[in-house]
């Protein structure tokens, strides 16, 4: 039994996901809720070493069906190790990318196939849904040129506009498709907008009090 919540966020490069979870974590201290912080791929130590092979620029000549399997080896490590165990407990679970990424970054834009990638999805997270995901949604350029301030640049990030461009098309059409699960944020607001609109929405779907 899963008495826990799951809370995922998603979106492409440079969509403010890792600073909406520091403001979220920030409430949640100040509510003394008990919580944890994962972030895919990585998050164990066998996680994070899959993420260096997985994010590392030598690595050129990866095929896009092994991508596709580290990331999930990755995911089926932290699942076990800590979101597992964390739901089990009665923690809330911030996930920074959890299987929406691999759906839309190799299920759709590698072309792998959603059904294949969801059915990997189910094995490795134990057919584990977050309750609520929300998507941070920015034009692929903006996300871009936010990433390209920082000191940021693996494998992934070495993708051209084009691709990033399909990222963007491909996880606003998956959120589409599951549309129950899925909150879309315009991610060109400022940080506080959307953190009180993230709050805003976690208190009308009950999963917050205060
Ligand atoms: P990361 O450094 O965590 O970047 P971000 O801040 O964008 O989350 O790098 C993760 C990269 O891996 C990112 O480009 C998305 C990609 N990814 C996949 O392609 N599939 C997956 O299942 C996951 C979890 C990530």
């Amino acid at each position: 039994m899963k008495k826990g919540i799951l809370i995922s966020f998603e979106g492409g490069e440079g969509s403010g996901k890792s600073e909406q979870i520091k403001r979220l974590v920030k409430h949640f201290q100040r509510l003394g809720k008990k919580f944890i912080v994962t972030r895919e791929p990585g998050g164990t130590k066998i996680s994070e070493q899959i993420r260096k092979i997985i994010l590392d620029k030598k690595n050129v000549k990866m095929a896009y069906e092994t991508e596709t399997l580290l990331f999930q080896a990755a995911r089926a490590q932290v699942c076990e190790e800590i979101i597992l165990p964390s739901l089990k407990k009665g923690k809330f679970v911030l996930a920074d990318r959890f299987r929406d990424s691999s759906v839309v970054y190799q299920g759709i834009v590698r072309g792998l196939g959603v059904k294949y990638v969801e059915l990997l999805n189910d094995i490795s997270t134990k057919k584990t849904l977050p309750k609520i995901t929300f998507l941070l949604d920015v034009p692929a350029e903006v996300g871009l040129k936010r990433r390209n301030s920082t000191d940021k640049n693996d494998r992934l990030d070495g993708e051209n506009l084009a691709f990033h461009r399909k990222i963007r098309i491909a996880y606003l059409n998956w959120a589409e498709k599951n549309k129950k699960r899925f909150v879309i944020i315009d991610g060109t607001k400022t940080p506080r907008e959307i953190h009180q609109e993230i709050l805003g929405v976690l208190k009308e779907r009950r999963i917050l009090k205060t």
